[in-house]
């Protein structure tokens, strides 16, 4: 069996409403470096680090889908050196990270934008996906090059490019991130609280969690943090508390 390591159950009490999906925006890498006089591009190494963390401490808890912004449409404007160790340091994760991932049973997908990256980003994505295609534990969704309007965009052109009508069921099908159901909690890291372009479609119904902690300090404490908030909520979906309420404990014939 894949990921006995990973996978096993920590000494927790394990309530049954974790979520099933968390998608996080992992902000504050360079503010991590910057307060400790190093390239920003060091925070992002140690954002590698960090999400490597997450992920297990994610599949422990019984989370299954994990999904990350990695790097937006809008990060390309960004000063030239950062692009380019962004896209230097996902070759070189990939390169480096994917064999363990794949013994701990984690699927991978990278969502987003193909084009304008390079044969050799290109390629270590295609090899991460092949590698652990068969991989059912866990999925780990790495949004690159990604942005909520063009998700929206490209799954629109998709369909009229096949003459087909644009429903929220035909559109749900064609989004980047169809092979997974919608996020039930989105963490943001970093202390500032906007959306920023990631899964617009995605998060009409999700919870919102928003943490002070630079990515790099995300540790699994701030994930129990966001886990134990997102408990406290109570889910709608539209419906009133009195609906919900009654529909968990309908009322008994006698
Ligand atoms: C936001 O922090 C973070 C990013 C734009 C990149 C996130 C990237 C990683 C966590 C590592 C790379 C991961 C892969 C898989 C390649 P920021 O730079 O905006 O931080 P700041 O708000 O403090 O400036």
């Amino acid at each position: 069996m894949k990921g006995n390591v990973l996978f096993a159950p920590l000494a927790l009490n394990m309530p049954a409403t974790v979520p099933h999906h968390i998608a996080i925006v992992m902000d504050g890498n360079g503010r991590w470096a910057s307060k400790r006089f190093l390239p920003r591009i060091v925070g992002h190494k140690q954002g590698i680090d960090s999400l490597k963390r997450c992920v297990k401490a994610c599949a422990r808890r019984g989370v299954k889908v994990l999904t990350v912004f990695a790097f937006s449409s809008e990060n390309w404007s960004r000063p030239a050196d950062e692009v380019t160790g962004l896209m230097d340091l996902l070759a070189m994760a990939v390169g480096r990270e994917v064999p363990q991932l794949h013994a701990d049973g984690v699927r991978l997908h990278f969502v987003g934008d193909r084009s304008g990256l390079s044969v050799n980003v290109l390629a270590g994505i295609a090899r991460a996906e092949s590698t652990t295609q068969d991989n059912s534990s866990f999925i780990l969704n790495i949004c690159f090059n990604y942005g909520g309007r063009w998700d929206i965009a490209q799954a629109a052109a998709q369909l009229a490019s096949q003459g087909l009508p644009l429903t929220e069921d035909s559109m749900n099908k064609a989004m980047a991130l169809a092979h997974v159901a919608d996020p039930d909690l989105v963490i943001r890291t970093g202390g500032e609280q906007r959306i920023s372009n990631f899964l617009l479609w995605q998060s009409a119904y999700s919870e919102f969690f928003f943490s002070d902690k630079l990515w790099p300090d995300f540790d699994q404490a701030a994930l129990e943090e966001a886990i134990s908030a997102y408990q406290q909520r109570e889910r709608r979906f539209g419906k009133t508390s009195a609906q919900l309420q009654s529909e968990a404990s309908p009322p008994t014939e006698t």
